[in-house]
């Protein structure tokens, strides 16, 4: 085994799912690019053929793939190809970065343990859509993003890891979300490499950190700095 191939045998097998622009996979892909993150990105696969996200994808020479729910009698069915597409790439951890389409219950028990989302709230607050609108309308001081764990209940996964980012004054929805953003491309490349590197496990939905269990989601301030 030449030396290059002993270093990818070292770098965890991912597949990342989206649905839009992709800058939380470019961010990932980036991490990858760099050595900051031991993982080897096998595909970007998404439901919308259009999504940006692809683009991105291909731009990096990683392939991209998309699995459009049109032909499915049912979310079942399309969840059933959208599995098939993924396994090919045999990846050991399933990351969504913007899927936005809820989970058949036999896709959710087949990645069991091996799957992550992150959502644009400091979860259990404002799941669901439109949660920068729904920050502002309540008046809220704080927001942020969240990496849990995808169980069957929506947003409702074991939580890893949150970034909380401030609401400023006159924040619209564009400037929370940019600000968001930035936390979620430093906060979802430092919860993949802990499962990476073996730090992070869920075993039958019970989550642990360094072998600790995790009762309370890590929380990294700051992350939404601008660099
Ligand atoms: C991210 O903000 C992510 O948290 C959110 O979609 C955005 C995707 O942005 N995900 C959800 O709302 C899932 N419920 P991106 O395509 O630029 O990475």
């Amino acid at each position: 085994m030449s030396s290059s191939t002993a270093e990818a045998a070292r770098r965890l097998p991912v597949v990342i799912l989206l649905s839009g622009s992709g800058s939380n996979f470019a961010a990932i892909a980036a991490a990858a690019g760099h050595g900051a993150l031991p993982i080897e990105l096998r595909a970007a696969v998404s439901d919308r053929p259009a999504a940006y996200g692809l683009v991105r994808a291909r731009a990096l020479g990683i392939p991209a793939q998309a699995v459009p729910v049109t032909g499915h009698a049912d979310r079942a069915a399309h969840n059933v190809a959208l599995a098939a597409c993924i396994d090919a790439y045999r990846p050991e951890l399933v990351v969504c970065a913007g899927y936005m389409r809820i989970f058949s219950a036999a896709f959710v028990e087949h990645y069991a343990d091996r799957m992550l989302n992150i959502h644009p709230s400091l979860l259990p607050e404002y799941r669901g859509l439109n949660t920068h609108q729904r920050a502002l309308e309540a008046g809220a001081r704080w927001h942020g993003c969240s990496v849990h764990f995808v169980t069957e209940e929506l947003d409702g996964g074991p939580l890893v890891a949150q970034a909380p980012v401030p609401v400023l004054p006159g924040d619209t929805v564009e400037t929370l979300s940019a600000r968001v953003h930035r936390a979620e491309h430093r906060l979802y490349p430092t919860v993949i490499g802990w499962y990476a590197t073996g730090r992070l496990r869920s075993t039958a939905g019970v989550v642990t950190l360094d072998g600790e269990p995790l009762s309370t989601p890590v929380r990294l301030e700051n992350l939404h700095a601008e660099a």
